[in-house]
């Protein structure tokens, strides 16, 4: 080849990173729903948020739909990963839709707490991101006005509740672990009486995938996180990687959104993806890189991660 050589650029990629548990499980549901039911598949909101996967279960078959209301009686519909208030799945079964829930048993862990908690008569304060799919579905098992979102320590000293109010927190899966414990911290602070979750309701996944972030953060020039801006848990991996040190972050859907002006002065690039990524977008962005750089490409692992969940029953 003629032209000047590349420029040389070491490549980490974290480990671990991509997909999780929750999300392999509610994928494999909708395929399976395909396979034993044929198409079309209904299913409510992004399965996971990531729009390479449903682009590629729409081309499988499945039909994404906002509302329960859009599918026909007795279709088949797939609840997504992020679990759904109480009333969605009862409102599907009474339209006659055979409804399979692909709530991630991490997060339906999450409802059990807050319902316990309710039950034991505390108000519940759930640290997350108002509008997230996750925090409506989880302030969707208790009645209207039972819990609160806060999600920063400022707005725990806003909650209108006496201090002496029996109160409990749980926190969105994907949160960051850092922020969390502020405002945990705050609401400790605030409130005599205040109770948590059963170790911790962020997920193995979203820890694992910040702590890999956080330790290569400081060793790199730049970061790039593959990820939709959507995803919460993409979001944090940005915002985690900036706080320990990476000066140069970028989030991208995929190899098209790649900034390469941010990456001219690299020597050390390390790739790190959320966990509803697949990982065909890394593949994407290495085999970019290496069309512009003399890349080394090695894998830091910071944990090895083992978690499976048993399939959803689909039948
Ligand atoms: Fe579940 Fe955590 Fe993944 S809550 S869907 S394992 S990010």
């Amino acid at each position: 080849t003629r032209g000047r050589p590349l420029p040389p650029l070491r490549v980490l990629l974290a480990a671990p990173r991509g997909f999780c548990a929750g999300v392999r499980r509610a994928i494999d549901a909708v395929e399976q729903a395909l396979r034993r039911f044929g198409p079309p598949v209904f299913v409510r909101r992004a399965i996971v948020h990531n729009l390479a996967v449903v682009r590629s279960l729409e081309a499988k078959g499945a039909i994404f739909v906002e509302e329960l209301s859009e599918v026909p009686d007795g279709a088949v519909v797939i609840l997504s990963a992020h679990g759904v208030a109480r009333h969605v799945e009862a409102d599907g079964r009474n339209r006659g839709q055979r409804v399979f829930n692909a709530i991630c048993p991490l997060v339906a862990k999450v409802h059990q707490g807050v319902v316990r908690h309710h039950q034991d008569g505390r108000r519940v304060i759930l640290i997350g991101h108002e509008g997230h799919p996750e925090t409506i579905g989880t302030l969707g098992q208790l009645p209207e006005g039972a819990a609160f979102v806060v999600d920063s320590a400022e707005a725990v000293q806003m909650l209108d509740l006496d201090p002496g109010t029996p109160v409990a927190y749980a926190v969105q899966t994907t949160y960051s672990a850092d922020e969390a414990a502020a405002i945990v911290a705050a609401i400790e602070a605030r409130f005599s009486d205040a109770r948590g979750p059963r170790g911790s309701d962020i997920c193995y996944a979203t820890t694992n995938r910040q702590a890999a972030v956080r330790s290569l953060a400081p060793r790199v020039d730049a970061m790039i996180v593959a990820g939709e801006h959507f995803s919460s848990n993409a979001c944090r991996l940005a915002e985690v990687a900036s706080a320990f040190g990476c000066p140069s972050v970028q989030l991208v859907a995929d190899a098209s959104h790649v900034d390469w002006s941010l990456l001219t002065r690299s020597r050390i690039v390390a790739i790190t993806s959320a966990a509803s990524t697949p990982e065909a977008t890394v593949e994407g962005i290495v085999a970019a890189l290496a069309g512009r750089f003399d890349v080394q490409v090695e894998e830091v692992e910071h944990v090895a991660e083992t978690v499976s969940f048993k399939p959803l029953k689909i039948h």
